[in-house]
């Protein structure tokens, strides 16, 4: 009877222990696979970005950088938010130009100005990079015809 009781005990005792067990290794088990799972994601994230900016080449990285200066840099204050001219600034989207139409000319533009008007030099306030990129910006928006674009200045961009 002692024994029957004991064996009873142990099966029972052995069971919840056994169930422990499983109920430990499936949640390790679970748990690594929501681990490697989430890793396998982010390598699939890194992936696509590494692909969308492969993708935008032609255009550079430096369109969305100079778009985020020629908000910080408040050029936006005499060029429009979208570059397309107001009172103080001329239009940056068309195919017209007073300065130059060429990378080096917009470059030059922000880094010296144009004295004697209100485009002051930028040279003091931004590194080489950073008038790359909003020369690269300025580019872009050739051809995007914004809404309240001003009226084309200077002479017609070959
Ligand atoms: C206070 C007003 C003002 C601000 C701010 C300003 N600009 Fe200008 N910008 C002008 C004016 C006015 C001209 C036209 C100069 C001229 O008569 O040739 C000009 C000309 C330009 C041109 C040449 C356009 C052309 O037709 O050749 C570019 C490019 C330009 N600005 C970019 C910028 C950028 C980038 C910024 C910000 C870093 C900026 N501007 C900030 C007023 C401003």
């Amino acid at each position: 009877m002692s024994t029957l009781f004991n064996g009873q005990k142990n099966n029972r005792m052995s069971t919840a222990v056994r169930l422990l067990f499983s109920g430990a290794i499936l949640l390790s088990v679970v748990s690594f696979m929501s681990l490697s799972n989430s890793e396998a994601g982010k390598t699939n994230q890194n992936q696509a970005s590494i692909v969308g900016e492969m993708n935008m080449l032609p255009l550079g990285g430096d369109v969305e950088l100079g778009k985020a200066l020629f908000q910080a840099k408040a050029c936006f204050a005499c060029h429009g938010m979208n570059g397309e001219g107001n009172a103080l600034g001329p239009n940056l989207t068309d195919d017209f130009s007073k300065q130059g139409c060429k990378e080096a000319d917009i470059m030059k533009v922000i880094n010296k100005g144009v004295p004697g008007t209100a485009m002051v030099a930028y040279e003091a306030q931004l590194k080489p990079a950073e008038v790359k990129q909003l020369a690269a910006f300025v580019l872009s928006l050739k051809g995007t015809k914004p809404a309240n674009a001003k009226a084309a200045e200077g002479t017609k961009c070959q």
